[in-house]
Protein backbone atom coordinates (compact mmCIF):
# COMPACT_ATOMS: atom_id res chain seq x y z
CA UNK A 1 0.00 0.00 0.00
CA UNK A 2 1.60 3.58 -1.41
CA UNK A 3 1.55 6.34 1.16
CA UNK A 4 -1.38 7.62 -1.18
CA UNK A 5 -3.44 4.85 -0.50
CA UNK A 6 -3.17 5.19 3.58
CA UNK A 7 -4.37 8.98 2.83
CA UNK A 8 -6.94 8.22 1.04
CA UNK A 9 -8.08 5.42 3.88
CA UNK A 10 -7.55 7.31 6.55
CA UNK A 11 -9.39 10.38 4.59
CA UNK A 12 -12.50 7.62 4.37
CA UNK A 13 -12.70 6.41 7.51
CA UNK A 14 -12.66 9.98 8.91
CA UNK A 15 -15.43 11.13 6.48
CA UNK A 16 -17.10 7.99 7.54
CA UNK A 17 -17.04 8.46 11.41
CA UNK A 18 -18.33 12.09 10.99
CA UNK A 19 -21.76 11.87 12.45
CA UNK A 20 -23.46 15.00 10.89
CA UNK A 21 -22.38 17.58 7.85
CA UNK A 22 -20.65 20.07 10.32
CA UNK A 23 -18.56 17.31 11.46
CA UNK A 24 -17.69 16.00 8.42
CA UNK A 25 -16.46 19.70 7.28
CA UNK A 26 -14.29 19.34 9.81
CA UNK A 27 -12.91 15.89 8.68
CA UNK A 28 -12.59 17.32 5.09
CA UNK A 29 -10.64 20.38 6.39
CA UNK A 30 -7.92 17.86 7.79
CA UNK A 31 -7.25 16.84 4.19
CA UNK A 32 -8.33 19.08 1.58
CA UNK A 33 -8.54 22.45 3.87
CA UNK A 34 -5.64 25.10 3.38
CA UNK A 35 -2.94 23.04 5.44
CA UNK A 36 -4.79 19.99 4.93
CA UNK A 37 -2.76 16.70 4.37
CA UNK A 38 -3.60 16.72 0.39
CA UNK A 39 -2.57 20.16 0.16
CA UNK A 40 0.51 20.23 1.79
CA UNK A 41 1.38 16.87 -0.34
CA UNK A 42 0.61 18.93 -3.71
CA UNK A 43 2.76 21.86 -1.81
CA UNK A 44 5.49 19.61 -1.16
CA UNK A 45 5.65 18.67 -5.28
CA UNK A 46 7.47 22.64 -5.28
CA UNK A 47 10.72 19.94 -3.69
CA UNK A 48 10.87 17.44 -6.50
CA UNK A 49 13.14 17.04 -9.45
CA UNK A 50 11.49 17.66 -12.14
CA UNK A 51 11.45 14.36 -14.10
CA UNK A 52 9.49 12.88 -10.51
CA UNK A 53 7.47 16.03 -10.50
CA UNK A 54 4.77 14.77 -13.43
CA UNK A 55 4.66 11.25 -12.21
CA UNK A 56 4.16 12.04 -8.17
CA UNK A 57 1.86 15.13 -9.02
CA UNK A 58 -0.46 12.53 -11.00
CA UNK A 59 -0.67 10.31 -7.93
CA UNK A 60 -0.89 12.53 -6.05
CA UNK A 61 -4.27 14.60 -7.61
CA UNK A 62 -5.75 10.58 -8.42
CA UNK A 63 -5.54 10.34 -4.86
CA UNK A 64 -6.73 13.85 -4.45
CA UNK A 65 -9.88 13.08 -6.07
CA UNK A 66 -10.57 9.61 -4.54
CA UNK A 67 -10.84 11.86 -1.42
CA UNK A 68 -12.84 14.38 -2.90
CA UNK A 69 -15.04 10.71 -3.65
CA UNK A 70 -15.60 10.14 -0.42
CA UNK A 71 -15.92 13.00 0.73
CA UNK A 72 -19.33 13.63 -1.83
CA UNK A 73 -20.44 10.05 -0.85
CA UNK A 74 -20.56 10.51 2.61
CA UNK A 75 -22.14 14.18 2.22
CA UNK A 76 -24.71 12.34 0.20
CA UNK A 77 -25.17 9.70 2.73
CA UNK A 78 -25.62 11.95 5.44
CA UNK A 79 -28.38 13.90 3.38
CA UNK A 80 -29.81 11.15 2.92
CA UNK A 81 -30.05 10.25 6.10
CA UNK A 82 -31.19 13.62 7.54
CA UNK A 83 -34.01 13.60 4.92
CA UNK A 84 -35.13 10.03 6.28
CA UNK A 85 -35.30 11.13 9.85
CA UNK A 86 -37.10 13.84 8.75
CA UNK A 87 -39.64 11.71 7.06
CA UNK A 88 -40.50 9.80 9.88
CA UNK A 89 -40.66 12.57 12.06
CA UNK A 90 -43.25 14.18 10.20
CA UNK A 91 -44.60 10.80 8.85
CA UNK A 92 -48.68 11.25 8.40
CA UNK A 93 -50.05 7.86 9.26
CA UNK A 94 -53.70 8.33 7.13
CA UNK A 95 -54.66 4.54 8.56
CA UNK A 96 -55.22 6.36 11.89
CA UNK A 97 -58.81 6.62 12.72
CA UNK A 98 -59.75 11.17 12.58
CA UNK A 99 -59.67 12.70 15.29
CA UNK A 100 -63.31 14.31 15.97
CA UNK A 101 -65.29 16.10 18.32
CA UNK A 102 -68.27 13.85 19.80
CA UNK A 103 -71.82 14.74 19.00
CA UNK A 104 -74.33 15.13 21.80
CA UNK A 105 -77.47 13.97 21.95
CA UNK A 106 -80.79 14.95 23.05
CA UNK A 107 -81.79 14.26 26.53
CA UNK A 108 -84.28 11.33 26.97
CA UNK A 109 -86.44 13.50 28.27
CA UNK A 110 -86.15 16.04 25.68
CA UNK A 111 -86.88 13.49 23.42
CA UNK A 112 -90.15 12.63 25.23
CA UNK A 113 -91.07 16.43 25.18
CA UNK A 114 -90.18 16.94 21.48
CA UNK A 115 -92.95 13.93 20.78
CA UNK A 116 -95.13 14.85 22.77
CA UNK A 117 -95.11 18.55 21.12
CA UNK A 118 -95.44 17.23 17.54
CA UNK A 119 -97.82 14.71 18.30
CA UNK A 120 -100.28 17.35 19.12
CA UNK A 121 -99.14 19.88 17.46
CA UNK A 122 -100.73 17.31 14.80
CA UNK A 123 -103.89 17.44 16.66
CA UNK A 124 -103.79 21.35 16.23
CA UNK A 125 -102.22 22.09 19.71
CA UNK A 126 -100.49 25.10 20.23
CA UNK A 127 -97.57 25.06 22.75
CA UNK A 128 -96.92 27.33 25.37
CA UNK A 129 -93.56 28.28 27.86
CA UNK A 130 -94.07 29.88 31.13
CA UNK A 131 -92.29 30.86 34.46
CA UNK A 132 -90.85 28.31 36.92
CA UNK A 133 -91.29 30.59 39.32
CA UNK A 134 -95.13 31.50 40.12
CA UNK A 135 -97.62 33.60 42.36
CA UNK A 136 -99.47 32.15 45.20
CA UNK A 137 -102.38 33.09 42.93
CA UNK A 138 -101.59 31.44 39.61
CA UNK A 139 -100.18 27.60 41.40
CA UNK A 140 -102.81 27.18 43.29
CA UNK A 141 -105.73 29.97 44.38
CA UNK A 142 -106.70 31.03 40.39
CA UNK A 143 -107.18 26.58 40.11
CA UNK A 144 -110.05 26.09 42.35
CA UNK A 145 -107.55 25.86 45.60
CA UNK A 146 -108.19 28.16 48.22
CA UNK A 147 -105.68 29.12 50.61
CA UNK A 148 -105.58 26.97 53.70
CA UNK A 149 -107.32 24.07 51.60
CA UNK A 150 -106.04 20.55 52.31
CA UNK A 151 -106.20 19.48 48.55
CA UNK A 152 -103.07 22.56 48.54
CA UNK A 153 -100.73 19.43 50.32
CA UNK A 154 -101.15 17.63 47.20
CA UNK A 155 -98.60 19.90 45.58
CA UNK A 156 -96.14 20.63 48.18
CA UNK A 157 -93.50 22.79 46.78
CA UNK A 158 -90.39 25.11 47.51
CA UNK A 159 -90.72 28.65 48.05
CA UNK A 160 -88.47 31.21 47.01
CA UNK A 161 -87.46 33.97 49.42
CA UNK A 162 -89.39 36.90 47.69
CA UNK A 163 -93.24 37.87 48.08
CA UNK A 164 -95.56 38.95 45.03
CA UNK A 165 -97.50 42.26 45.11
CA UNK A 166 -100.23 40.41 47.35
CA UNK A 167 -97.65 39.73 49.84
CA UNK A 168 -97.70 36.42 49.27
CA UNK A 169 -94.29 34.03 48.89
CA UNK A 170 -93.33 32.79 45.14
CA UNK A 171 -92.96 29.39 44.68
CA UNK A 172 -91.32 26.85 42.54
CA UNK A 173 -94.36 25.86 40.26
CA UNK A 174 -95.28 22.16 41.18
CA UNK A 175 -97.29 21.97 38.22
CA UNK A 176 -97.95 23.12 34.48
CA UNK A 177 -101.16 24.20 35.82
CA UNK A 178 -100.81 27.27 36.07
CA UNK A 179 -100.12 27.76 32.48
CA UNK A 180 -103.83 26.90 31.39
CA UNK A 181 -104.56 30.44 33.46
CA UNK A 182 -101.57 32.23 32.19
CA UNK A 183 -102.56 31.41 28.47
CA UNK A 184 -106.09 31.57 28.68
CA UNK A 185 -105.74 34.88 29.65
CA UNK A 186 -103.00 35.73 27.59
CA UNK A 187 -105.51 35.75 24.95
CA UNK A 188 -108.07 38.01 26.77
CA UNK A 189 -107.76 40.62 24.10
CA UNK A 190 -108.57 38.26 21.65
CA UNK A 191 -111.12 36.59 23.59
CA UNK A 192 -113.12 40.44 24.08
CA UNK A 193 -112.66 41.53 20.61
CA UNK A 194 -114.23 38.35 19.35
CA UNK A 195 -117.22 38.54 21.97
CA UNK A 196 -117.53 42.25 21.10
CA UNK A 197 -118.43 40.78 17.79
CA UNK A 198 -121.15 38.63 18.78
CA UNK A 199 -118.32 35.44 17.47
CA UNK A 200 -117.36 32.78 19.62
CA UNK A 201 -113.91 33.12 21.26
CA UNK A 202 -111.87 30.94 19.08
CA UNK A 203 -110.82 27.08 21.20
CA UNK A 204 -108.31 27.16 23.19
CA UNK A 205 -106.19 24.51 22.36
CA UNK A 206 -102.60 24.28 24.05
CA UNK A 207 -100.01 22.39 25.81
CA UNK A 208 -97.53 23.39 28.53
CA UNK A 209 -94.52 21.71 28.51
CA UNK A 210 -91.49 22.28 31.18
CA UNK A 211 -89.98 21.75 34.70
CA UNK A 212 -91.97 21.33 37.81
CA UNK A 213 -90.85 21.12 41.34
CA UNK A 214 -92.20 19.25 44.56
CA UNK A 215 -90.86 18.44 48.03
CA UNK A 216 -90.64 14.48 46.95
CA UNK A 217 -87.63 12.23 46.43
CA UNK A 218 -86.81 8.45 45.39
CA UNK A 219 -86.61 6.23 42.82
CA UNK A 220 -89.97 7.41 41.14
CA UNK A 221 -89.91 10.76 42.33
CA UNK A 222 -87.47 14.04 41.91
CA UNK A 223 -87.84 17.41 43.39
CA UNK A 224 -87.13 18.88 39.97
CA UNK A 225 -89.82 16.89 37.21
CA UNK A 226 -91.41 17.18 33.81
CA UNK A 227 -94.95 17.87 32.99
CA UNK A 228 -96.74 18.67 30.47
CA UNK A 229 -100.17 20.25 30.72
CA UNK A 230 -102.85 20.17 28.29
CA UNK A 231 -105.94 22.50 28.18
CA UNK A 232 -109.10 22.10 24.96
CA UNK A 233 -111.80 24.75 26.16
CA UNK A 234 -114.54 25.66 23.22
CA UNK A 235 -118.68 25.50 23.43
CA UNK A 236 -119.05 21.77 23.25
CA UNK A 237 -115.65 20.32 24.16
CA UNK A 238 -116.79 16.92 26.23
CA UNK A 239 -115.09 14.19 28.22
CA UNK A 240 -115.48 12.37 24.74
CA UNK A 241 -112.85 14.45 23.74
CA UNK A 242 -110.23 14.36 26.15
CA UNK A 243 -111.11 10.19 25.93
CA UNK A 244 -110.27 10.55 22.11
CA UNK A 245 -107.42 13.06 21.97
CA UNK A 246 -105.51 11.30 25.09
CA UNK A 247 -106.31 7.88 23.74
CA UNK A 248 -104.75 8.92 20.34
CA UNK A 249 -101.90 10.26 21.57
CA UNK A 250 -101.10 7.55 23.76
CA UNK A 251 -101.01 5.24 20.96
CA UNK A 252 -98.99 7.59 18.58
CA UNK A 253 -96.58 8.05 21.23
CA UNK A 254 -95.87 4.36 22.48
CA UNK A 255 -96.55 3.31 18.64
CA UNK A 256 -98.63 0.66 19.39
CA UNK A 257 -102.45 -0.28 19.64
CA UNK A 258 -102.38 -2.57 21.78
CA UNK A 259 -102.92 -0.35 24.40
CA UNK A 260 -105.80 -0.36 27.13
CA UNK A 261 -106.75 3.44 28.80
CA UNK A 262 -108.23 3.89 31.67
CA UNK A 263 -110.18 6.95 33.17
CA UNK A 264 -110.07 6.35 36.76
CA UNK A 265 -112.17 8.69 39.06
CA UNK A 266 -109.97 11.16 41.34
CA UNK A 267 -109.99 13.98 42.42
CA UNK A 268 -108.26 17.39 41.50
CA UNK A 269 -109.77 21.04 43.08
CA UNK A 270 -108.95 22.21 39.11
CA UNK A 271 -111.34 19.99 37.57
CA UNK A 272 -115.16 18.27 37.95
CA UNK A 273 -115.40 15.15 37.37
CA UNK A 274 -111.43 14.49 37.50
CA UNK A 275 -109.90 11.40 36.39
CA UNK A 276 -106.48 9.32 36.71
CA UNK A 277 -105.48 8.27 32.99
CA UNK A 278 -103.81 4.88 33.24
CA UNK A 279 -102.70 2.25 30.56
CA UNK A 280 -102.03 -1.14 30.34
CA UNK A 281 -99.84 -2.74 27.73
CA UNK A 282 -100.65 -5.82 25.85
CA UNK A 283 -97.25 -7.34 25.87
CA UNK A 284 -93.67 -6.16 27.07
CA UNK A 285 -92.65 -6.28 30.66
CA UNK A 286 -95.50 -4.43 31.98
CA UNK A 287 -98.19 -6.38 29.94
CA UNK A 288 -101.32 -6.25 31.98
CA UNK A 289 -100.41 -3.94 34.82
CA UNK A 290 -102.45 -0.72 34.96
CA UNK A 291 -99.71 2.10 34.98
CA UNK A 292 -100.97 5.94 35.63
CA UNK A 293 -99.66 8.65 33.47
CA UNK A 294 -101.53 11.75 33.81
CA UNK A 295 -103.83 13.92 35.74
CA UNK A 296 -107.40 15.14 33.92
CA UNK A 297 -111.39 16.28 34.32
CA UNK A 298 -113.16 18.68 33.25
CA UNK A 299 -112.28 21.89 33.88
CA UNK A 300 -114.13 23.19 37.09
CA UNK A 301 -116.23 26.45 36.62
CA UNK A 302 -114.39 28.43 38.88
CA UNK A 303 -111.31 28.01 37.23
CA UNK A 304 -112.84 29.08 33.85
CA UNK A 305 -114.07 31.96 35.24
CA UNK A 306 -110.48 32.89 36.41
CA UNK A 307 -109.58 32.40 32.50
CA UNK A 308 -111.62 35.29 31.90
CA UNK A 309 -114.64 33.42 30.51
CA UNK A 310 -118.18 32.81 30.98
CA UNK A 311 -118.27 29.31 32.67
CA UNK A 312 -121.95 28.62 31.36
CA UNK A 313 -120.86 29.04 27.92
CA UNK A 314 -116.99 27.54 27.91
CA UNK A 315 -116.38 24.12 28.91
CA UNK A 316 -113.71 21.78 28.05
CA UNK A 317 -111.02 19.50 29.53
CA UNK A 318 -107.68 19.68 31.03
CA UNK A 319 -104.49 17.37 31.72
CA UNK A 320 -101.84 16.87 33.50
CA UNK A 321 -98.95 14.11 32.23
CA UNK A 322 -95.56 13.51 33.36
CA UNK A 323 -92.87 13.15 30.36
CA UNK A 324 -90.31 11.53 33.11
CA UNK A 325 -93.02 8.83 33.71
CA UNK A 326 -93.54 8.36 29.82
CA UNK A 327 -89.62 8.31 28.94
CA UNK A 328 -89.19 5.26 31.60
CA UNK A 329 -92.14 2.94 29.86
CA UNK A 330 -90.96 3.98 26.23
CA UNK A 331 -87.17 2.63 27.05
CA UNK A 332 -87.75 0.51 29.92
CA UNK A 333 -85.73 2.67 32.61
CA UNK A 334 -86.43 1.86 36.34
CA UNK A 335 -85.06 4.42 38.01
CA UNK A 336 -86.31 7.91 38.06
CA UNK A 337 -82.91 9.79 38.65
CA UNK A 338 -81.11 8.53 36.10
CA UNK A 339 -82.58 11.28 34.31
CA UNK A 340 -81.14 13.84 36.25
CA UNK A 341 -77.37 12.40 37.32
CA UNK A 342 -75.63 13.22 34.15
CA UNK A 343 -74.19 9.82 33.72
CA UNK A 344 -72.56 9.87 30.07
CA UNK A 345 -72.93 5.66 30.20
CA UNK A 346 -76.53 6.06 30.47
CA UNK A 347 -77.02 9.57 28.67
CA UNK A 348 -75.16 8.32 25.58
CA UNK A 349 -77.17 5.29 24.85
CA UNK A 350 -80.18 7.56 23.38
CA UNK A 351 -77.95 9.39 20.91
N1 LIG B 1 -101.71 19.35 38.06
C1 LIG B 1 -101.98 17.98 38.42
C2 LIG B 1 -100.84 17.43 39.22
O1 LIG B 1 -99.84 18.04 39.27
C3 LIG B 1 -102.20 17.15 37.20
C4 LIG B 1 -103.46 17.51 36.55
C5 LIG B 1 -104.62 16.88 36.89
C6 LIG B 1 -103.51 18.49 35.59
C7 LIG B 1 -105.81 17.22 36.30
C8 LIG B 1 -104.69 18.83 34.98
C9 LIG B 1 -105.84 18.16 35.33
O2 LIG B 1 -104.79 19.74 34.06
O3 LIG B 1 -106.98 18.48 34.71
O4 LIG B 1 -100.95 16.38 39.77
Amino acid sequence: MTDLDTLVHAAAASFAEAPNPAELENAKARFLGKSGRVTELLKGLAQLPPEEKKARGAEINRAKQQVEAALQARRDALAAQELDAQLRAEALDVTLPGRHRGTGGLHPVSRTMERIEAIFGSMGFDVADGPEIETDWMSFTALNNPENHPARSMQDTFYVDLKDAEGRWLNLRPHTSPMQVRYARSHAARHAEALAQGRPIPEIRVIAPGRTYRVDSDATHSPMFHQCEGLWIGEHIAFKDLKAVFSDFLRQFFETDALDVRFRPSYFPFTEPSAEIDIAFASGPNKGRWLEVAGSGQVHPNVVRNFGLDPERYIGFAFGMGPDRLTMLRYGVDDLRLFFESDLRFLTQFR
